[in-house]
């Protein structure tokens, strides 16, 4: 599934394109389309590690740096490095970590979730918010992650699912379809983009068959939760 109906480039390229094109308006979409939701989410996420303490933490497809911040302050670690291949989602996540004064813990740099820039057995935990959906081949970079991770080390993956019990099923389907791509066609003049979410959404594998994803990239699986009925799921994966 592509952002573009483009057939001469790829999806990485389209991606980065994309996030790129929305990265001044990602933030605040964020905000608006999930009633402030979303920062709760990763809060919740990141408490499924919190009790391993981990100190070098990487986090994939970090975008404008939200999970990194959340992760600093929640999880006190030494030193995360946050990558994107989106730069201007990168610029974005800079200015906002020296606000917070948290440049000295977390650095951002360019990097693909497929060839990250790193040796092998590095981290204490690898974390990734909404950004597993969006890579060009999912196996590859979750094979990758699993590499620079320290054995015993693990893999939280925030991700959307779908809501299956009614009436919530019905009344989400209605909103993410029709609501959210109106709203975020208007603000972010992308018209691709905001239809692309819902729609890779409903091509990606939550629960169970995620898991079994995991496990075949070489992680053992431990816990997969669900927030809001089911809206995304977090999965905690170790090597
Ligand atoms: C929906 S945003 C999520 C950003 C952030 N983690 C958050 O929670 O808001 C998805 C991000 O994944 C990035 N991305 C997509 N494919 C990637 C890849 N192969 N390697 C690194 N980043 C990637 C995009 O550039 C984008 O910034």
């Amino acid at each position: 599934m592509k952002p573009y109906q483009d057939e001469s480039t790829g999806k990485r390229e389209q991606v980065e394109l994309m996030f790129n094109k929305i990265s001044p308006k990602y933030d605040i979409l964020n905000r608006v389309l999930s009633l402030g939701i979303d920062t709760i989410w990763r809060k919740k996420a990141l408490d499924l590690i919190k009790a391993d303490k981990p100190q070098f933490i990487l986090d994939v497809a970090t975008g404008t740096a939200d999970l990194a911040i959340e992760a600093a302050e929640r999880l006190q670690p030494g030193r995360i490095i946050g990558v994107d291949i989106a730069e201007e989602m990168l610029e974005v996540g800079r200015g906002k970590i020296k606000k917070k004064n948290l440049d000295k813990i977390i650095q951002l740099q360019k990097g693909d979730s497929e060839q990250l820039p790193f040796e092998d057995n590095i981290f204490d935990a690898v974390i990734v918010s909404f950004g597993v959906r969006n890579f060009e081949h999912l196996e590859v970079g979750l094979k990758d992650i699993h590499r620079v991770l320290k054995p015993g080390g693990k893999l939280m993956i925030l991700e959307f699912s779908q809501p299956q019990k009614a009436p919530f099923k019905q009344l989400y389907t209605f909103y993410f379809k029709n609501i959210l791509p109106l709203i975020g066609k208007i603000v972010s003049k992308d018209t691709a983009a905001y239809t692309y979410l819902p729609e890779s959404v409903e091509a990606f594998p939550f629960g169970e068959k995620f898991l079994f994803i995991m496990q075949a990239c070489g992680f053992e699986t431990k816990v997969k939760k669900e927030f809001t009925f089911g809206v995304c799921t977090a999965y905690v994966g170790v090597k």
